[in-house]
């Protein structure tokens, strides 16, 4: 009865592991790191200069994004608001999301939490993922996002890789075949795809470098606070034995 139930589990693990090997796609693995200002700094320019005219982030307002990053306000409102709003206002875009449906076939998301939904992993094997397609409407298809309705956004940069990209596995170049050429070498794209990834994991939780430094002041006076809740606790209890 035993091996037949273990026989049972085993046959459902084997065919659940094989569903999601089969659906889900092969990711490489970023770590973000929220405390290397210099990357969001970058990371932030890339998203307003690339990303902005299709995808808003209208959970974050660009003055906390500014004092976040370490970016004097003067200098952001110079460099990285193009469309006359405020400092104080949220990061909106004036696209109309009807209209951009229509465009696009789906309508381009906000992306303040997307690291949140999806994980910094997917977001940048998503960025890295876009190859040549001329059966579909931008000429381009996505490793990791099958049929997806962006246009490759960084194709400037990247160029056009004229195969499937290899992801997740190290040591392999990612493409070694364009069908266009782009401005940065393969390591630059790496470099700046992980610092895009990195602000959209800012984005997504724009406290956590706070919370942790308040996390470790927690710790601290919780040590100190244990040595005289000891002490306290002997004298109390001193005459009682
Ligand atoms: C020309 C418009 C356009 C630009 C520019 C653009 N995107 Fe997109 N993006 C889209 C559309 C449309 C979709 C929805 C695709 C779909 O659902 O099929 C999308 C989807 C995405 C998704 C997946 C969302 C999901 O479903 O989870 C991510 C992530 C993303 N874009 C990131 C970016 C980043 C980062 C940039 C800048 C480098 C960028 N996009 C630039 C139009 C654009």
């Amino acid at each position: 009865m035993n091996a037949l139930f273990a026989f049972a589990l085993g046959m459902a693990l084997w065919v659940s592991n094989a569903a999601a090997a089969e659906t889900s796609p092969t990711l490489d693995h970023v770590t973000p790191d929220l405390s290397d200002t210099a990357s969001l700094q970058r990371g932030v320019a890339l998203f307003t200069n690339y990303c902005m005219g299709c995808h808003s982030m209208e959970y974050a307002r660009y003055k906390r994004v500014a004092d976040d990053l370490d970016i004097p306000v003067s200098l952001y409102q110079e460099n990285l608001i193009f469309t006359g709003a405020r400092v104080g206002d949220l990061m909106e875009n004036a696209m109309d999301r009807k209209q951009a449906a229509a465009w696009f076939g789906a309508p381009p998301p906000d992306l303040t939490l997307e690291a949140r939904l999806r994980g910094a992993s997917w977001i940048y094997s998503y960025l890295r993922g876009f190859y040549q397609d001329d059966s579909r409407p931008f000429g381009v298809n996505n490793a990791v996002f099958p049929n997806v309705s962006m246009p490759h956004a960084l194709v400037g940069l990247q160029g056009l890789c004229a195969e499937k990209p290899r992801q997740g596995q190290a040591g392999e170049p990612l493409c070694t075949r364009y069908a266009a050429e782009g401005t940065l070498s393969p390591a630059d794209y790496d470099q700046a795809i992980y610092d895009l990834t990195n602000f959209l994991a800012y984005s997504a939780d724009p406290i956590r470098p706070e919370r942790e430094r308040l996390g470790l002041f927690v710790l601290l006076f919780m040590g100190v606070f244990i040595v005289f809740a000891y002490l306290l606790n002997r004298e109390y209890w001193k005459d009682v034995h």
